[in-house]
């Protein structure tokens, strides 16, 4: 039988070995997985018959920052993929000088046909989180310093010059190869900014082939309001796709109501007999203040619109 001794040393063995793995999930998530930058392609059978591919690039939750250099050049490697449309889903900033590195970083993309809108972070600059907070204050108001305001009026300056397309509570059309793809946006749901209301209404398909709702923040009350409009499709980012996952089981929060099955990658929605296809992107950054992640890398999406049938409208 051991002695009180041995089950001692025994018991600061096992704290030990505990303590290394940590320390080395720790290192992986922050010095390897932040910066190792996936691009996903999906397809989405949105367009009329006979239609040619449309390719849209979804960016999402760059949350820029001046040192951040490795997401500057794979940002900047994107332009490569000449996109029809670029679609950015908002929390571009992360800090007060990352307006020339997000300009800078998108390069060429800026002149694409591009659409966003805001989120919380591109407004303020962040602040520490306790990541506990994260997993148990689910979708309440995020750590933010309001008294900080970040440069975006300077950030949709810029990207207007290049000639996007602020969707905040505004509709646009955008014609790529005969198709006339339809967008409407609101502000951000994670700081209650979301009037859907302002730009709500039946989707009229004399003016509008395939109707794409524009969010930051998907939580249901847009998604679902979205969808019963007759939507085709609805992007959004925000999730950061858990950012700390378990492998094998997946996001365990995804920071607003919308479920964890959803949290990140093409899943579909169901509201008022209507179904939209629901992209949400994993995003490419995460605050300064969590530059962690885990089993669920940065990303950007390369969307490919095909011609199929869509959900029932
Ligand atoms: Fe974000």
């Amino acid at each position: 039988m051991p002695t009180a001794s041995v089950l001692a040393r025994r018991g600061l063995q096992g704290l030990g070995v505990a303590g290394l793995l940590g320390a080395g999930t720790l290192a992986y998530a922050g010095l390897w997985e932040v910066d190792s930058y996936r691009l996903r392609r999906v397809s989405i059978p949105v367009l009329p018959v006979g239609a040619r591919d449309i390719r849209v690039l979804h960016l999402s939750d760059i949350h820029m920052t001046p040192s951040r250099t490795k997401r500057q050049r794979w940002l900047t490697e994107l332009s490569g993929l000449e996109p029809d449309l670029v679609v950015d889903t908002g929390d571009n900033l992360a800090h007060e000088q990352a307006v020339g590195f997000v300009t800078r970083s998108l390069g060429r993309l800026l002149d694409r046909p591009g659409v966003y809108v805001w989120g919380s972070n591109d407004y303020y600059a962040p602040s520490f989180k306790n990541p506990l907070r994260y997993l148990t204050q689910r979708g309440k108001t995020p750590n933010l310093h309001p008294e900080r305001e970040l440069p975006w009026v300077d950030l949709g300056e810029a990207f207007s010059r290049r000639g996007w397309t602020d969707l905040t509570h505004t509709t646009t059309t955008i014609e790529i190869e005969g198709v006339r793809l339809g967008f409407r946006g609101t502000d951000d749901a994670h700081l209650r900014r979301d009037h859907y209301a302002e730009v709500a209404g039946p989707v009229d398909r004399a003016d509008v082939d395939v109707a794409i709702g524009v969010t930051h923040a998907p939580y249901l009350r847009v998604v679902d309001a979205m969808t019963a409009d007759g939507l085709d499709l609805v992007l959004a980012g925000h999730t950061h796709g858990g950012q700390v996952a378990v492998p094998g089981y997946g996001a365990l929060v995804t920071n607003c109501d919308l479920d964890t099955r959803r949290v990140k990658g093409l899943s579909q929605n169901t509201a008022a007999g209507h179904t939209s296809w629901l992209h949400v992107s994993a995003g490419m950054g995460t605050s300064p203040y969590a530059p962690v992640r885990f089993a669920c890398p940065p990303e950007a999406t390369l969307l490919t619109l095909t011609a199929g049938p869509a959900p029932t409208r």
